[in-house]
């Protein structure tokens, strides 16, 4: 399985350093699996195996101005190749739109990155039912390459995400299932995964990994949860 811990605007260079020190501490638990872990910006470092680093977010550039942000000269500098693109707190809270998203796609994926690619709708569209939520998620694929070999789809209902509240088993099969019509990617489901869920959620057909926020922020939960998903 794919298990991502994103991070998001916790945890510090120092305390992201002991984190993946806690992890390598049990690679013969990790070996059969992929473990990526997305620091906040300030604790970007190279991998060390067999865990993979990424970015949560980039510019699309290699330098230049772009107060605040970061290029690919700055990923270079740890050899960071994987990304995450779409994640439902850049649409919202910084008002990435679909046009924008699409464009940092194009680039990254010229640039041979891994994407995590995110997708998850509201709950006013999950109130309307399976149909409505499709086809939300299909305007979020506009400007998207589905077929592009190093994209994972990461599905994440924004109202499962740091609520508790996952999807039901029913509701992540039927979206991944129609994913799955779509592409050949790997595909993730992200939003409150926990200890107590993981195992019925690594069960679903056509989920190859999770996107874990706050049930990864502890190394030792994080581990938990992976050996809980055997
Ligand atoms: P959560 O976050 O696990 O805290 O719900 C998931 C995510 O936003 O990727």
């Amino acid at each position: 399985m794919i298990f991502a811990a994103n991070f998001k605007t916790n945890h510090t260079r120092a305390s992201t350093g002991e984190y993946i020190e806690v992890l390598l501490l049990e690679t013969s638990l990790l070996k059969d699996d992929a473990v990526y872990i997305f620091p906040p910006t300030s604790a970007l470092q190279a991998s060390k195996e067999p865990i993979k680093i990424g970015a949560q977010n980039a510019y699309m550039t290699q330098n230049g101005a772009y107060t605040g942000e970061i290029g690919l000269d700055q990923l270079d500098e740890f050899a960071i190749r994987t990304i995450i693109i779409g994640h439902s707190e850049r649409r919202e809270i910084l008002a990435e739109s679909q046009e924008f998203i699409a464009k940092k796609f194009q680039f990254f994926k010229e640039h041979n990155f891994e994407i995590i690619y995110c997708i998850g709708e509201p709950p006013e569209i999950r109130e309307r039912g399976d149909g409505a939520v499709l086809e939300y998620l299909s305007t979020q694929f506009e400007g998207i390459d589905t077929n592009y070999e190093k994209i994972m789809i990461a599905y994440e209902p924004i109202w499962a995400i740091g609520t508790g509240k996952s999807a039901t088993i029913d509701e992540i099969s039927i979206t991944h299932n129609a994913l799955r019509e779509l592409t050949k990617a790997p595909l993730l489901y992200g939003g409150s995964v926990n200890s107590n869920n993981i195992q019925q959620i690594a069960k679903i057909d056509n989920v190859d990994g999770v996107l874990v926020g706050s049930a990864s922020l502890n190394a030792k939960d994080f581990l938990e949860l992976i050996s809980l998903s055997k």
